[in-house]
């Protein structure tokens, strides 16, 4: 391990990285605003209970993969590993649970304790959005279709949707039923994790992606025929929906996704760019129960992972369209012009120029090595001959020109020469 490494699974993101995050959050305030949604900020830990009744017990995530911790005062705290939990916590003290709707997106850190693999971390970052408090195939068509057009915007067009319906909660019965029955006679060939599954839940093991268990998986019942009319129905109008605003997908009737939490709608958006951990979206229709409500919180939503989200930018050669503005680097010689340039920075920052002074007492020669190092656009000299004049010299670090002006001319000069680069 060199030493300036964080703990696996975690990743410093430096400035020279940075844009290409800002842009990806820009993108999301920009599209998801078309939407009437706005941003909504929850700890980054919960009381564990949130995550134990809100994604489900025998979930993976919860058994496996959370970071829970006791704190001083003696509670369960957990890291948050999802995004949805946390939020409909927050809604239950908003009107949501009266029909009214709430339209909101989040941005964070999260948290799994998974194995570190190519796009799969222990800290990663998703972009989430959720539509609570009300149920229509509509809505959950049309935030299938602001995912859509947030990745055109981010330059993302050739993704694949893969979408599925979970039915009712009250339809599960029969499909499991029948899923219990044929899985029960093909366990023998099946991997060990499904030979559980089978007992825990037996959705799970649709979803399995050992080699063993495939052809298997392949020839079992879809559970979507043993659904009620109205959750059939539900899906159908879903489907037109999307037909309607032209957007492409697969019906992948062994997608049941990882959380317990969702009911009817289910989707993917995976992308061939990426290896195994292909899935850059994810998310459905939800009633998800926490902590001492009765009543479950509805709504639709999915999350994206970021990394996943630039991992397939970097594979489709995008380029960030945000830069950083380069500086102007203000040398001073000696006492009095190192003084005198503190005062000029603060002048045109007033300005909105991006400056760096030199503070300490250097050489030309280091100076002028900073200028470089910082990628300078004009570099403003000034010793004791430059305090007495009342002038500086400007030198473009591009050409090497050189003019000396006052100082209100000099300020002039700068405002329009970044005017002309924006
Ligand atoms: P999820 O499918 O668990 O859903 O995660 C959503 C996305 O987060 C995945 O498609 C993937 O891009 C990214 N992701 C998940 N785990 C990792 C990891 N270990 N490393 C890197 N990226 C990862 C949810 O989290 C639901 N809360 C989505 C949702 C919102 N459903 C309804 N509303």
């Amino acid at each position: 391990m060199a030493k300036n490494s964080p703990p696996p699974g975690t990743s410093d993101i430096f400035p020279s990285d940075i844009h290409a995050w800002q842009e990806l959050e820009q993108s999301a305030n920009e599209v998801f605003s078309l939407y009437g949604y706005e941003e909504l900020r929850t700890p980054v830990f919960e009381y564990t209970e949130v995550f134990k009744r809100g994604l489900g017990d025998d979930t993976e995530v919860v058994q496996k993969e959370m970071y829970t911790f006791e704190d001083r005062g003696g509670r369960s705290l957990t890291l948050r590993p999802e995004g949805t939990a946390g939020v409909m916590r927050a809604m239950l003290g908003t009107d949501v649970m009266n029909g009214n709707e709430q339209r909101v997106f989040y941005i964070g850190p999260m948290f799994r304790g998974e194995k570190p693999a190519a796009g799969r971390k222990r800290q990663f970052h998703q972009i989430g959005v959720e539509n609570i408090g009300r149920k229509s195939p509509l809505l959950d068509a049309e935030s299938i279709a602001m995912l859509i057009q947030y990745l055109e915007e981010i330059g993302i067009n050739d993704s694949e949707l893969l979408i599925n319906t979970r039915g009712a909660q009250s339809d599960r019965k029969p499909a499991e039923d029948a899923l219990k029955a044929y899985f029960s006679e093909h366990i023998d060939t099946m991997c060990d994790d499904c030979k559980t599954r089978l007992e825990n839940n037996v959705w799970r093991i649709l979803d399995c992606k050992s080699r063993d268990c495939q052809s298997s998986i392949d020839s079992a019942p879809d559970p979507s025929s043993y659904f009620s009319d109205e959750s059939k129905d539900y899906f159908k109008k879903v489907i037109d929906a999307l037909d309607a605003l032209d957007i492409k997908y697969k019906i992948d009737t062994r997608l049941v996704r990882g959380l317990d939490y969702y009911v009817h709608t289910v989707f993917e958006l995976v992308h061939s760019g990426l290896g195994a951990q292909n899935a850059i979206a994810g998310g459905g229709r939800y009633e998800l129960f926490l902590p001492g409500s009765k009543k479950p919180v509805i709504g639709v939503g999915y999350a994206m992972g970021m990394e996943r989200l630039l991992m397939v930018r970097e594979s489709l050669n995008i380029e960030t369209k945000l830069k950083s503005i380069k500086p102007i680097y203000l040398v001073g010689l000696g006492e009095p012009a190192i003084m005198r340039n503190i005062k000029l920075a603060a002048l045109l920052r007033i300005k909105s120029l991006p400056v760096i002074s030199e503070v300490e007492q250097k050489s030309m020669k280091a100076q002028m090595r900073t200028a470089n190092r910082i990628s300078a656009t004009y570099a403003i000299i000034s010793g004791d001959d430059e305090v007495a004049n009342k002038n500086f010299v400007c030198k473009n670090m591009e050409t090497g020109e050189q003019s000396e002006f006052s100082e209100d001319k000099l300020i002039d000069f700068l405002t329009n020469k970044y005017e002309e680069e924006k």
